[in-house]
């Protein structure tokens, strides 16, 4: 395997995700990781990713002597990103210090390399290429037994070697996307000077996964978890069910706002085709209840999430009083949710409250387990697919978890959510067959406030508005509406308003984010 020790980039991921991409296994391991913990491993090689500190600041994370002698001892080669650089600086005896400028953004990286292997890791590049840069230190001499092999009109050592040490120093970023030739360099290092093995599959994340949560919960404890019939609780649960069987307990909560027949369709796939231990609580009436008269936004997110950790809390008990314990909670969080979430904490302004981000009330006592917390959504829709789960829930748009609740705008009723569940139910089923849904990276219908004049047959109808948003984006951050072919659009029309019963007219959501966001409400 290829060790990734991770100092705290935003990018530490990003590099696990690009090694995995060339089939080869790697794991992330704390800048900190004893050594012992990675001798038990057949490492193959070694990244030091990049950080948010200086490695001469006082309490700047450095890697141990005793790593460094397991390194030493087993040639083990290493590669160190940006920070990463600076730490093979520091311990090598370089010289790091602030830059005038910092450099963020692309820059134009000469080589040195020579022939030979001198090239190895710039095998395939030009002798100039881009890269990106996001600095505020860099290396103004190299550190012993290393020598130059690129720099940038703004900084003179940007690339250094050590060929008798097989150690390398970027000061780049070669894992992010803006840096188009950084992938050769990488699969220079991991496939070339490490040769490690390229024959890893998703499906041995899977494998790794369930011998490590078997050790994990033991062979007597129990896991809970929500499902909602969407691709990343759908995956973890189905990961859960084949390390532990029925000792976990998936709990669907029918909020009374999901799409049209979905609990029977969850119940159905999750339970009869993948043998899942799962219960429904069906608390639609409830949540309506607490529903009532309720029209502003952020309040129907309140009261929906709220009532979604007190029902699960009741499940929770019930299992406690069946199996004497429940010491788990599975979650199907992203590591791109893991980065948000980071964020949310931050001094940034809370634009709309996602109730499943925050978790659960700590009172709980449950230790988490997150099997897709390293993953993106792409390579849990591969999981997915690995692991034989059917291509509509693998391909499944997200779905917020206050459901149609914020889709339904003002008031919440029974009939209202009704109307809405077929108006989406028939958008849907015109995606998929005219083939554009895999296009698409949410599509939904929104049931307006509003009532407007038309005519059906020879009489007057006084009905609901809709409107239909679909949008393409891949992160959710920012987003676009779909260029949907005008003969879609009136395929989808027609159908809603001569077969629901309520909407007399639908809308095209022509809104981009920002300054719209993809949900109304
Ligand atoms: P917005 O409307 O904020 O939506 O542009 C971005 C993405 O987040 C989803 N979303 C939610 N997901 N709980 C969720 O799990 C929520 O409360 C929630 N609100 C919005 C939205 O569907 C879109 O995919």
């Amino acid at each position: 395997q290829i060790a990734i020790l991770d100092f705290g980039s935003q990018y530490s991921h990003l590099i696990a995700r690009r090694v995995r991409e060339m089939k080869v296994y790697c794991e992330l391991y704390s800048c900190l990781v004893e050594a012992q913990e990675l001798a038990a491993h057949k490492i193959t090689g070694i990244i030091l990713s990049g950080g948010p500190n200086s490695v001469y600041e006082e309490g700047a994370p450095h890697v141990s002597q005793g790593v460094w002698d397991l390194i030493n001892e087993r040639s083990i080669p290493v590669l160190g990103i940006c920070y990463g650089m600076q730490e093979l600086a520091y311990v090598y005896g370089g010289k790091v210090a602030p830059g005038q400028e910092r450099e963020y953004g692309k820059a134009t990286v000469k080589s040195h390399a020579k022939d030979g292997e001198d090239m190895l890791l710039f095998e395939g590049l030009p002798e100039e290429f881009i890269m990106w840069m996001s600095h505020g230190d860099k290396l103004h001499a190299v550190p012993e037994g290393f020598t130059k092999c690129g720099s940038t009109e703004n900084a003179e050592f940007v690339a250094i070697q050590n060929l008798k040490t097989r150690m390398w120093g970027l000061q780049f970023h070669p894992e992010v996307t803006h840096s188009p030739m950084g992938p050769t360099i990488l699969s220079n290092f991991v496939v070339k000077v490490c040769q490690s093995p390229t024959d890893w599959v998703m499906t041995d994340y899977a494998e790794e996964f369930i011998q490590s949560v078997r050790l994990q919960v033991g062979p007597e404890g129990h896991v809970i978890g929500a499902v909602s019939g969407g691709v990343d609780s759908t995956v973890a649960a189905v990961l859960m069910n084949r390390a532990i069987g029925s000792r976990f307990h998936a709990i669907l909560v029918d909020n009374g706002c999901l799409r049209k027949d979905e609990a029977v369709k969850v119940l159905k796939r999750l339970r009869e085709d993948c043998g899942i231990n799962l219960r429904c609580n069906d608390a639609s009436g409830r949540f309506l209840e607490k529903l009532k008269g309720v029209t502003e936004p952020e309040k129907k997110r309140k009261i929906i999430g709220g009532m979604f950790i007190d029902i699960f809390q009741e499940e929770a008990n019930k299992i406690i009083e069946e199996e004497g314990k429940c010491d788990f909670l599975l979650q199907g969080t992203l590591y791109p949710d893991v980065i948000e979430s980071i964020s949310y904490k931050g001094p940034s302004a809370t634009i709309k409250t996602h109730h499943n981000v925050g978790g659960l009330p700590a009172s709980m006592k449950l230790k988490l387990i997150e099997p897709l917390r390293e993953l993106f959504k792409d390579e849990v829709r591969e999981l997915g697919m690995a692991l034989g789960i059917d291509e509509p829930s693998v391909w499944r748009h997200p779905f917020p978890g206050p459901g149609l609740a914020i889709r339904v705008l003002g008031e919440v009723t029974e009939e209202r959510v009704s109307i809405l569940q077929e108006a989406d139910d028939i958008l849907i089923q015109e995606l998929w067959s005219a083939g554009v849904y895999r296009d698409i990276a949410q599509a939904f219908v929104v049931l307006l406030p509003v009532k407007s004049v038309g005519v059906m047959g020879d009489g007057r109808t006084y009905e609901n508005v809709a409107s239909v948003r679909c949008v393409t984006t891949t992160d959710f951050m920012t987003a676009e509406f779909y260029r949907m072919p005008y003969d879609l659009m009136e395929r989808i029309s027609n159908r809603i308003i001569n077969e629901v019963r309520g909407i007399n007219r639908v809308a095209y959501d022509i809104s981009s984010k920002p300054p719209a966001t993809v949900e109304w409400e």
